[in-house]
């Protein structure tokens, strides 16, 4: 494990959409703790046969974390080329995302209520929604791929949670999460445990049938 990561919140203005950025390596690693930056190197053997070109991506109880859904997309859905990206935590944490994205080099715009920027080819859209996900879920679009990590005592207390969030995930969506979801109709895949801190990681996809 390295040391404690710190997130230092900046002002950081938009500097438009850049396709040429380059990201720093370096610095992007430092926002990780060591063992789980290596254990992504893990996500390389998974293959989903994915191959849809545009996805929605819900994540609640997100924090500041955009770069392990970012790492996530890139290695297990390399046919996308266009993510919207749905975060819902109950803390506005936008200032925070806006300043490590800054700081690793991705340059973002700005519009009404969400951000755009590239990462690694693909054309990110991040709409942030400060709000518990329990009231946020009923107003909730459809979705393509649910990602969760770190959530699952808060989430334990929700009722029904799961089943929510299942019915509202697009046949052929895609369940990433490091706890639960055993009980619902997913075909997984077998993923390394390593990936979830409670040893518990799921990949499944929800069958078109
Ligand atoms: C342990 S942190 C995990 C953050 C992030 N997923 C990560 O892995 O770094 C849990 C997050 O859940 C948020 N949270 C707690 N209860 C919530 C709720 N009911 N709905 C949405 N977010 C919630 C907290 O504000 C916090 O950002």
């Amino acid at each position: 494990m390295g040391t404690m990561i710190a997130y230092d919140y900046r002002n950081v203005k938009a500097k438009g959409l850049n396709k040429e950025q380059v990201i720093d390596e370096e610095k992007l690693k430092s926002y990780f703790f060591d063992e789980d930056f290596e254990n992504l190197a893990l996500l390389d053997k998974i293959n989903l046969n994915y191959t849809f070109l545009d996805v929605s991506l819900l994540y609640p109880g997100c924090g500041a974390d955009i770069f392990f859904p970012l790492i996530y997309l890139e290695k297990l859905f390399p046919t996308i080329t266009k993510a919207k990206l749905i975060f819902v935590d109950s803390e506005d944490n936008l200032g925070l995302i806006k300043t490590v994205l800054d700081e690793v080099g991705v340059s973002f715009s700005e519009k009404d209520d969400y951000l755009s920027f590239y990462w690694k080819e693909k054309l990110i859209t991040l709409h942030f929604f400060t709000s518990p996900i329990e009231d946020y879920l009923p107003n909730l679009e459809n979705f393509s791929i649910y990602f969760e990590k770190a959530f699952r005592i808060m989430r334990d207390r929700i009722p029904n949670y799961e089943k929510k969030i299942y019915s509202k995930l697009n046949k052929g969506g895609v369940i990433i999460s490091d706890t639960g979801f055993e009980e619902m109709n997913l075909s997984t895949v077998a993923v390394p445990l390593e990936l979830s801190s409670y040893g518990e990681m799921i990949i499944g996809i929800k069958e078109e049938k």
